[in-house]
């Protein structure tokens, strides 16, 4: 959600802007734009649409020379995505431009204070008040003004600022918002995730909440709100700019899909060592586990689903009572979260502004929290007690495919170990579990191998109007994931329903030719799967059915049937859900979507 790219230094600044906005363009965007000093004033370009249009309006960059700049993609929020609503905001002589990610959420009290005092807005956003309050309180000393405004303001936001009489400089800052700054031989870069800057530094630091950072061409310095100036570490990215990169593949999605071999495997073996399962970074003794009496889940969208899976397979296996909610909910609900309760939150990104409000929810409560998280150094994770890391790499597609499995597999991990601990299973079938997650990775891969048989099964499906996905238990949990994945990136209405459910409204539904993918992976649930199946086939409805290697059954009532390798039935989403994900994708590209960015959509909600 907005992408924020600056840079200082000896080269030009406008094509390393256009490069590193293009890298985040994952984080969904409908406008984009820049400014760059070219030694005697700011020029400003704005471009709603893809960058594409900013590039070729500024030809690359060539049109706007200069050695410092801030450029921005936004996600609108306040007002429509236009050129004036775009950013870089800036005063009324052009001198101070701003881009920011975040919400001011005083933007109104703060813009009418400054309308009384002469002051003229010229768009609908709330970031343009940042622009305005910095002319107004500004007394030729950046920073010094830079505090006075943070400190007025109330949000979340990461800005890259630039001054036209402090040329040798660029800001930036944050609270609530992602943003980090890097450091090469060449300059100095501000970047709301590494991606964007990778290809010219690996040496990156993680700015801090309320922090401000004044970068030159040679130096960063890093200021608390009370001016304090504050030593910072660097970190060395360690993974490659390729893993940002297709690599061939057609779309990040199908790239992604394919790296969930890898992905589990590298979040489920280094946690198994001789024969157990250690989790170092859990941050709590056998006695702790075993005093453990709830597990509340918090996260949003598709880590909300891993959420879902998690709480049957922790409450089957572990015999832990789990409430998930989705963190939007959970924040404003004012929970009961009682002695002997943890609190586990689940994120791709760690930037989720739900999510994170629910951690400090729940530390304000005196409760710990367990994150989840894939991105290294995010805000989730820098703001959880514990961090379980999810080895997923860098996600670029806006639909999770990859991080998603690979959060199962913490979940996973969590469950078997809290069930030894607790002795809800012997040694017998712990050693049979930990078997049975290892073969994960190759029936992964073989189910990916299989795309094409899914892909044209897609293809008669690219003009439905509507898809059901019904299963129950852990399947339904699937049916969840499975449904988002196709509405989301093909834009088809699509719906997920606890089977059993289906006869108090759903039903009603379902018409001559309607597609209803049942997964039905439990076998302790099969017969009562096969007589919801046959409910909606006798509607007229078409079924596909996604079920265990063995389960010749259910071919007598489906019109379609896809087979999974045999796995413990606890562990079944991450198998059910890879033909699931093929065919959202497969549906999507059929219709000549824009399957890695879909409409209206970002990868990081950093706000509510
Ligand atoms: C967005 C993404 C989803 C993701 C959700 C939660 O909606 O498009 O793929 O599941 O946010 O994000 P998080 O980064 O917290 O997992």
């Amino acid at each position: 959600m907005c992408g924020i790219v600056g840079y200082i230094g000896k080269k030009q600044a406008a094509p390393i802007i256009l490069d590193g906005l293009a890298k985040l363009e994952y984080r969904g965007y409908d406008s984009a734009g820049m400014a760059v000093f070219d030694g005697e004033k700011v020029n400003i370009t704005k471009a709603v649409g893809r960058l594409k249009v900013l590039e070729e309006l500024t030809h690359g960059g060539e049109t706007m020379p200069g050695f410092a700049g801030i450029g921005h993609t936004r996600w609108a929020t306040h007002g429509a995505p236009n050129d004036v609503n775009s950013h870089p905001h800036f005063n009324k002589d052009r001198t101070i431009t701003v881009v920011h990610n975040g919400i001011i959420e005083n933007y109104i009290p703060l813009r009418n204070k400054l309308i009384k005092k002469g002051y003229e807005f010229v768009s609908e956003t709330d970031t343009e008040v940042v622009a305005q309050m910095l002319d107004y309180y500004y007394n030729g000393n950046p920073l010094d003004t830079i505090l006075k405004v943070l400190h007025r303001i109330e949000g979340s936001y990461a800005l890259g600022m630039m001054f036209a009489d402090h040329p040798g400089e660029i800001f930036a800052a944050r609270k609530g918002s992602p943003l980090i700054v890097g450091q090469s031989k060449e300059g100095c870069f501000i970047a709301s995730d590494v991606p964007a800057i990778l290809r010219y530094t690996r040496k990156v630091y993680f700015v801090d909440e309320q922090e401000v950072v004044r970068l030159e061409t040679d130096h960063m310095h890093f200021y608390t709100l009370d001016e304090e100036e504050v030593e910072k570490e660097a970190t060395t990215i360690e993974w490659d700019a390729d893993a940002a990169e297709k690599a061939g593949y057609e779309h990040f999605m199908l790239k992604e899909m394919y790296e969930q071999p890898k992905t589990v495997t590298d979040t489920l073996l280094p946690r198994i060592k001789n024969g157990k399962i250690e989790i170092e970074e859990l941050g709590l003794s056998d006695e702790e586990i075993a005093a453990i009496k709830k597990i509340h889940i918090v996260a949003c969208g598709s880590a909300y689903h891993a959420g879902v899976t998690g709480k049957y397979v922790l409450e089957g296996l572990a015999r832990i009572p789990v409430e998930v909610d989705l963190a939007s909910e959970f924040r404003y609900r004012d929970p009961i979260l009682e002695e002997g309760a943890m609190v586990i939150a689940i994120s791709q990104s760690g930037e989720t502004a739900d999510t994170l409000a629910a951690i400090r929810e729940s530390r304000q409560r005196g409760f710990k929290v367990l994150g989840i998280v894939n991105v290294v150094g995010s805000s989730i994770a820098r703001e959880s007690d514990n961090v379980m890391y999810t080895w997923a790499g860098p996600e670029i597609a806006v639909a999770t495919t990859k991080a998603y499995s690979a959060q199962l597999i913490a979940l996973y991990l969590l469950a078997v170990k809290f069930a030894s601990v607790k002795k809800t299973i012997d040694e017998k079938l712990y050693q049979l579990l930990l078997r049975d997650l290892k073969r994960l990775p190759d029936q992964i891969e073989l189910l990916l191998n299989n795309k094409e048989k899914i892909q044209h099964f897609a293809n008669r499906y690219i003009g439905a109007r509507d898809v059901f996905f019904i299963g129950r238990g852990i399947d339904y949990a699937i049916s969840l994931e499975g449904s988002l994945k196709l509405k989301e990136i093909s834009y088809i209405h699509s719906e997920a329903y606890a089977a059993g459910e289906l006869k108090h409204g759903t039903i009603s539904l379902i018409e001559e030719g309607t597609l209803v993918a049942a997964v039905s992976t439990q076998p302790a649930l099969y017969q009562k799967m096969i007589s919801n199946m046959v409910e909606v086939k006798a509607r007229g409805a078409f079924l596909l059915a996604v079920t265990n290697e063995g389960n010749k059954e259910i071919e007598k009532v489906s019109d379609y049937v896809i087979y999974i390798p045999e796995t413990n039935p606890y562990f079944s989403n991450s198998l059910a859900i890879i033909p699931l994900q093929l065919f959202g994708y497969y549906v999507a590209v059929g219709k000549g979507c824009d399957v890695d960015k879909p409409r209206n959509l970002a990868k990081s909600v950093t706000v509510e």
